[in-house]
């Protein structure tokens, strides 16, 4: 084809896949430029599959050995101590189902191996609704539940039909009916973050995310209900937890709601203990919505349950702010809103039936194998009991309680360091990782930032089909309750030991600065290992970190037949993105 311009001379137009070559020439000439101005770092090494394959051939440290024993394929070390569950046999509190990490020595060197036919996993949003049978083979768990309708086999894959509540119609219809039966909560707008107790196959929170709101769900680690597992499979946020005789890891005054349908946790025992747990993590003027039994069922069980936790909700304070039946589905709820501020504890009518008010020398926030207290810990009087703003804007907005006289994580007053490191994130993530680093990013959904700071990657992928499950190392500044406050989810832990996680439960994991921080108290290698455990095969780690602490990462991948598909270094600056593989060793070797 020909065309004149305004010369008169006569051109060829460029055929269309030229065009198109150009064009991706340009940009794949842009979104490098793009990257190195989002990292300022000089390309001294650049490394792609083809010398992974290479470094592969000769893996000199290649000794690996595929762990054997029945059920390695769920294998998570902390909670499946065989070596302390045969000495200790206190089960009373669920004792057992607590972490009991084994010791560096008594850790099994080997890896998880895949279970029989396993597939890499069906994408979100999809997976909310089916996920490969292969890949949790839980028949019992099929059967048991199958009274409830949560779910079902259906050739190779299991199914949830109807979103796996007790409503017939689904999730959708239970989230309404908690709205209607107290309006003031707004699903996304003043309710972003909520934890559910016992989540079941977690389809609560799965629904939730077409709210707006972002649901932490926990159940505890039980050989016929890997329900947690499931969860994750499915791409809906949940961690193996329990309430048992330490606080859960979260900080104090952080989520908006938490939820208990059928969670089977005795909340009258133990003089009202567990419920004094949820008081403590509950946010000032936060709820407590229970869609258990004892809610609406009359039998004297049933009702003496219901007595005996009013008393003690009544002796904490809470105001029932509504209790209602479903016409639709037999099954009915009731809402508890905790105080919003001391004023209330002033005014306690029957102050002689009150719970006793924790030492001011207990820190609310410490949650690392804290022993639960039977007390009621005062309410900040700060701006840390003030509602956060309205999401979306949470997500981004300055926490009133940080002030300039505090001193931010990177040396600078609060509010500006915490601005500076959004900015930052916001930068990084969309200048580089979402384009310059190889991911997929359709194949990413389960996410873990191993060191959160203020939160500031969770938030810049925000408007992502995403989730970020934000670890505040205990060796860090304590930032956990700044991320809850813009509305992300998250949890406490020592990367010294290994997380509370399944097998193949993530697709990215995001190290920032996590191999230099432990370097001198822990084991870099049984890290990798750890890493390797929690990761999908064909999940994908990036790294950033000091260089010759990466160098030895590196040597580790390779060994584990990760793909390093780039590292970038500058000064003593590496960044690293890798690719873990379906490779696993021989049983033997
Ligand atoms: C990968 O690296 C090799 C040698 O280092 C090079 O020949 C090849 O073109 C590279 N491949 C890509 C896709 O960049
Ligand atoms: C529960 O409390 C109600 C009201 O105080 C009382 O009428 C009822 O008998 C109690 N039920 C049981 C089983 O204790
Ligand atoms: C670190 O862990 C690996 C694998 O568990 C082990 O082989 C190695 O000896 C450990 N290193 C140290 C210094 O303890």
């Amino acid at each position: 084809m020909v065309y004149s311009n305004k010369h008169g001379r006569q051109e060829r137009r460029m055929p269309a896949s030229a065009l198109v070559f150009t064009v991706a020439v340009v940009l794949s000439f842009l979104l490098i430029v793009l990257w190195i101005l989002a990292f300022p770092h000089e390309v001294s090494s650049y490394s792609n599959a083809t010398d992974a394959v290479a470094a592969r051939r000769k893996r000199e440290t290649d000794h690996w050995r595929r762990c054997t024993w029945r059920g390695a394929q769920d294998y998570i070390p902390c909670l499946d101590n065989k070596n302390y569950l045969r000495h200790n046999k206190a089960h009373k509190h669920f004792e057992h189902r607590e972490r009991h990490c084994p010791s560096e020595a008594e850790q099994p060197k080997c890896l998880v191996p895949l279970p029989p036919g396993y597939k890499a996993p069906i994408l979100w949003p999809q997976s909310r609704d089916e996920v490969w049978y292969d890949n949790v083979p839980y028949q019992k768990l099929v059967s048991f539940k199958a009274d409830q309708n949560w779910m079902k086999k259906m050739e190779d894959k299991l199914v949830f039909p109807g979103g796996g509540t007790q409503f017939k119609d689904g999730a959708g219809q239970y989230i309404n009916f908690i709205q209607r039966a107290y309006p003031e909560i707004e699903w996304g707008k003043n309710i972003r973050v909520l934890l559910d107790v016992g989540c079941g196959v977690a389809s609560f929170g799965g629904y939730l995310f077409d709210r707006e709101v972002i649901t932490m769900s926990f159940a505890p680690k039980d050989e016929h209900e890997a329900q947690v597992q499931l969860a994750l499979e499915r791409g809906i946020p949940a961690v193996s937890s329990v309430m048992g005789t330490q606080r859960l890891v979260f900080p104090s005054n952080v989520f908006d709601i938490v939820h208990c349908a059928r969670c089977r946790v005795r909340w009258h025992g133990d003089g009202g203990l567990l419920l004094l747990e949820l008081n403590r993590i509950l946010r000032p003027g936060g709820y407590f919505v229970w869609s258990a039994t004892p809610v609406y069922q009359t039998d004297t069980t049933d009702q003496q349950a219901w007595n005996k936790t009013l008393a003690v909700t009544e002796s904490m304070s809470w105001k029932l702010v509504a209790k209602q039946n479903s016409n639709e589905a037999a099954i009915g709820v009731a809402i508890f809103q905790k105080p919003k501020d001391n004023e209330l504890y002033k005014t306690q009518k029957v102050a002689t039936t009150m719970l006793p008010f924790c030492p001011d020398a207990d820190n609310a926030d410490a949650a690392w194998y804290v022993k639960m207290r039977k007390c009621i810990h005062r309410i900040p009087n700060s701006a840390r009991s003030e509602w956060p703003a309205q999401w979306p804007g949470r997500v981004n907005a300055t926490p009133a309680w940080l002030t300039d006289s505090q001193i931010g994580i990177y040396g600078r007053p609060a509010p500006e360091d915490y601005r500076a490191d959004t900015e930052h994130w916001e930068h990084v993530v969309h200048k580089s990782y979402l384009q310059g680093v190889g991911i997929d990013w359709t194949t990413i959904r389960n996410i873990m930032d191993m060191n959160a700071g203020y939160g500031g990657f969770a938030a810049a992928l925000i408007k992502q089909p995403v989730w970020v499950m934000n670890i505040v190392p205990i060796t860090e500044p304590d930032t956990l309750p700044i991320i809850y406050d813009r509305g992300l989810i998250g949890m406490y832990h020592d990367w010294c030991e290994p997380h509370s996680t399944y097998p193949r439960t993530y697709d990215l994991l995001h190290a920032n600065r996590i191999i230099s921080s432990t370097k001198n108290r822990c084991n870099v290698t049984s890290l990798i290992m750890e890493m390797d455990r929690i990761l999908r095969p064909n999940g994908w780690a990036i790294f950033h970190d000091q260089v010759e602490v990466l160098s030895k990462v590196q040597e580790i991948l390779r060994s584990l037949h990760w793909d390093v598909f780039l590292t970038y270094k500058k000064d003593n600056e590496e960044l690293l993105a890798a690719q873990k593989t379906f490779w696993r060793p021989d049983a033997s070797s």
